[in-house]
């Protein structure tokens, strides 16, 4: 028997690593071909070569790079089905933040709220992390959309997946560029399944919770107990639990869902 996607080839960026690499395992064993992107090119290969697919590594920000690569993955693997918009970077406070949140998380509990001292999580970012932040989410995921589309529309078929965050949903002050980003993914996907919509082409959001990948190898461990506090099941997800989602999402099963926004995060409380 066919398996679920056999035949559909599948474009992944940042697949080189956590959830971008599960995802890519997860559609690989489901029948697709896979292409993989990912700003590091031995990351991008070897999980290309453990799944036989494509390595095509670049940075997503770079928007004729990104045409380029579609082409070369139909032009190699023969057509583009799927397109997960995956690729992204952390967002990094210095840990004497954690150390001032948390003592302000104190004064607020004692009603001490004249004796908070100020986060300066606007006042410190730079230029260069702000533009960097909104570039790698949100332009990626324009280009990735932009170039997929070119394909999809004349063959009237085709899903894209835009992973957005909780912080897309529920914002954070520690990290206001990623959430911005975040949430203008969300807006991105909405106005692009509108436009094609009655084309064929499905198009998401998954915004997923705290997964334990490398994404958060910067996050100190007070920082990260502090998250697991507020996450409902107690623990932080795995690359898995947004795989699945997405594997949903680019199959049959998921054939009228589009414009809608997927969230995976255990409970977090936010
Ligand atoms: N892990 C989490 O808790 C979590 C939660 C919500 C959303 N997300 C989002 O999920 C996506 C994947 O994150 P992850 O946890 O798997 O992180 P990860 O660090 O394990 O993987 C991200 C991959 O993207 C690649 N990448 C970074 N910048 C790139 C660029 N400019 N061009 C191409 N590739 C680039 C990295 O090299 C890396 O291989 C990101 O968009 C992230 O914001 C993650």
């Amino acid at each position: 028997m066919a398996l679920p996607l056999q035949d559909k080839v599948a474009f992944i960026t940042g697949g080189g690593s956590g959830l971008g690499a599960e995802t890519a395992r997860r559609l690989a064993r489901d029948g697709a071909l896979v292409a993989i992107n990912d700003l590091n090119p031995s990351a991008a290969e070897s999980i290309a070569s453990e799944l036989g697919g494509l390595a095509l590594p670049f940075d997503v920000t770079d928007s004729s790079r990104m045409d380029l690569a579609v082409d070369m993955c139909v032009s190699q693997l023969g057509r583009l089905d799927i397109m997960v918009n995956n690729a992204g970077i952390a967002p990094t406070a210095p840990g004497s933040k954690t150390d001032i949140a948390i003592a302000n998380q104190m004064k607020r509990m004692e009603g001490r709220i004249d004796e908070l001292e100020p986060m300066n999580y606007l006042i410190d970012m730079s230029d260069a992390e702000w533009d960097r932040m909104i570039r790698v989410h949100l332009y990626g995921a324009f280009y990735g959309t932009r170039a997929a589309l070119r394909y999809m529309q004349p063959q009237r078929s085709g899903r894209i997946v835009n992973i957005s965050s909780i912080l897309g949903q529920k914002p954070s002050a520690g990290a206001p560029h990623y959430s911005v980003a975040k949430a203008a993914i969300i807006t991105l996907t909405k106005t692009t399944a509108e436009e094609v919509a009655g084309l064929g082409i499905n198009v998401n959001a998954v915004c997923p919770g705290y997964i334990d990948t490398p994404l958060l190898t910067p996050f100190s461990e007070t920082l990260k107990a502090g998250i697991v506090m507020r996450i409902g099941k107690g623990h932080m997800g795995v690359p898995n639990d947004i795989a699945e989602m997405i594997r949903f999402l680019c199959g049959p099963e998921s054939q009228y869902c589009t414009g809608d926004v997927f969230t995976v995060s255990g409970g977090y409380l936010g």
